[in-house]
């Protein structure tokens, strides 16, 4: 029988990828029968696995009774209700949610909340942003001008704002040097953030964003200690905010609601995204600092912007769900304990594998990272594609991962991230490290080795 065309457009041209039908737990189910074990959530978003009945239900209830309405006339009980539990308690000195559609939609909301702050503020000079390399802040054209990932800025390099500047990523395991102690490794990096501020003119520069655990481009990074704490206290000095993306790293991942809790900072405004909804409704929200929000409520009373689907009223409640979920089920510490569990496996599994360099991570995030040779740190060649290599001999094995390339310096370089769904038990965990074991074994010999 010959194979149906698509006429959607796939993330591949070539290939249509086979269709799920049904999910349950921690596994996705093909058309075909076969069963996938999730160890990624897709990309690091299904935190309650697939089909959780708690939340079924929740959407169930709240499409029967409103499924939208437009937030230039009404707000809804559910938005109200997500940012009571989210910001009520002002966490960090968050006091207010922005709700959009996903994570890139986080980040643009917060980009331009930080430049209309600056302009009520009576300072309209602040218009630099600065980021680091390596990071994923999204695709849309203002995150993807903050994200320093060089293989996804390349093509659209013309159409990307020339205000944001990019600085050297906290990436131990490649930007720090056999001779320099952590702290030496985190005196440079606040040292070269000092100078970039100085390059631009510290009264041009409206914020810096970064992703606490870098996600999707460098394969679960965090950040050497001390690392965030010289940050905020540059950032707060020039008097520019803080912009933490936590679009992928946050709501539990890392074992603490925000993963800004385990750095001893707290963000000024904060984009997030996957795991606040758990895949179940496209959600992503901006937090916001109270003062940030109240400088400009005495101002021109408005943020200038918006989107159609601000809010929306089943997004919310489904996220609302899922928070409630992870809340009174304690799932956070779940992750940190099944998290040790995790790291303990991978080590077991891959600390003394011959091409695996590192295994870094946080809770439920972990990575390993692929080296031709581990004394050099040395990536395969890009050419033989290992990390997709891995992705295919893992999902003929039933394991769905989140292998990508480009993890050194956005060229070369391959990682596999997992981030298994927090109501993983340590057996999952177990299958999950087994079978990556095999698929890892699998693709290298592909490649002869
Ligand atoms: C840190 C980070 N920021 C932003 C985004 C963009 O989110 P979305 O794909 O929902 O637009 C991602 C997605 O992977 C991410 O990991």
């Amino acid at each position: 029988m010959a194979a149906r065309h698509s006429r959607v457009l796939h993330r591949s041209l070539r290939e249509t990828p086979p269709r799920a039908i049904g999910g349950d737990g921690v596994w996705l189910i093909a058309e075909d029968g076969r069963r996938v074990l999730d160890a990624s959530g897709g990309a690091a978003v299904s935190c309650l696995g697939h089909q959780h009945p708690r939340v079924i239900e929740a959407i169930s209830r709240q499409a029967s009774k409103l499924a939208y309405a437009h937030t230039a006339f009404f707000s809804s009980e559910p938005a109200e209700a997500l940012a009571d539990l989210l910001v009520g308690h002002e966490p960090g000195g968050l006091g207010y949610a922005y709700f959009v559609s996903g994570g890139s939609e986080a980040v643009e909301a917060s980009i331009k909340l930080a430049r209309q702050y600056f302009i009520e503020h009576g300072q309209p000079r602040r218009q630099h942003f600065i980021a680091r390399r390596q990071s994923y802040h999204g695709n849309t054209l203002g995150a993807l001008s903050a994200g320093g990932n060089a293989w996804r800025r390349e093509p659209y390099a013309p159409l990307l704002s020339p205000v944001f500047s990019h600085v050297t990523a906290a990436f131990a395991y490649h930007e720090k040097r056999d001779d320099e102690l952590e702290s030496d490794f985190v005196a440079r990096l606040a040292a070269e953030l000092e100078a970039e501020f100085q390059r631009l003119g510290p009264e041009t520069v409206a914020a810096f964003i970064a992703e606490p655990v870098v996600g999707a481009t460098a394969g679960c990074v965090p950040p050497p200690e001390g690392y965030f704490r010289a940050v905020r206290e540059i950032c707060s000095r020039h008097g520019a905010l803080l912009i933490l993306d936590e679009v992928m790293c946050g709501m539990g991942r890392t074992g603490t609601l925000h993963a800004w809790e385990q750095e001893g900072v707290a963000p000024d405004i904060q984009a997030i995204a996957k795991g606040l909804g758990g895949g179940y409704q496209p959600i992503g929200a901006m937090l916001a600092s109270t003062d940030v929000i109240n400088t400009i409520r005495q101002g021109s009373g408005a943020f200038q912007h918006g989107h159609t689907y601000l809010a929306h009223p089943l997004a919310c409640a489904t996220a609302l769900e899922v928070q409630r979920v992870i809340s009174e089920e304690r799932l956070l510490e779940h992750v940190r304990e099944l998290g040790g569990h995790l790291e303990r496996r991978l080590t077991e599994r891959f600390g003394n594998h011959r091409y695996v360099g590192d295994i870094r991570g946080r809770g439920l995030f972990w990575a390993i990272e692929l080296v031709a040779d581990r004394s050099g740190r040395t990536p395969f060649d890009p050419g033989l594609k290992l990390n997709q290599r891995i992705k295919a001999a893992a999902f003929e094995g039933g394991l769905g991962c989140y292998p990508a390339g480009g993890t050194a310096d956005g060229r070369s370089g391959d990682h596999v991230l997992l981030a298994p769904p927090y109501i993983a038990t340590s057996d999952d965990l177990d299958m999950i490290v087994d079978r990556l074991g095999h698929a890892v074994d699998s693709a290298l010999k592909s490649v002869g080795h």
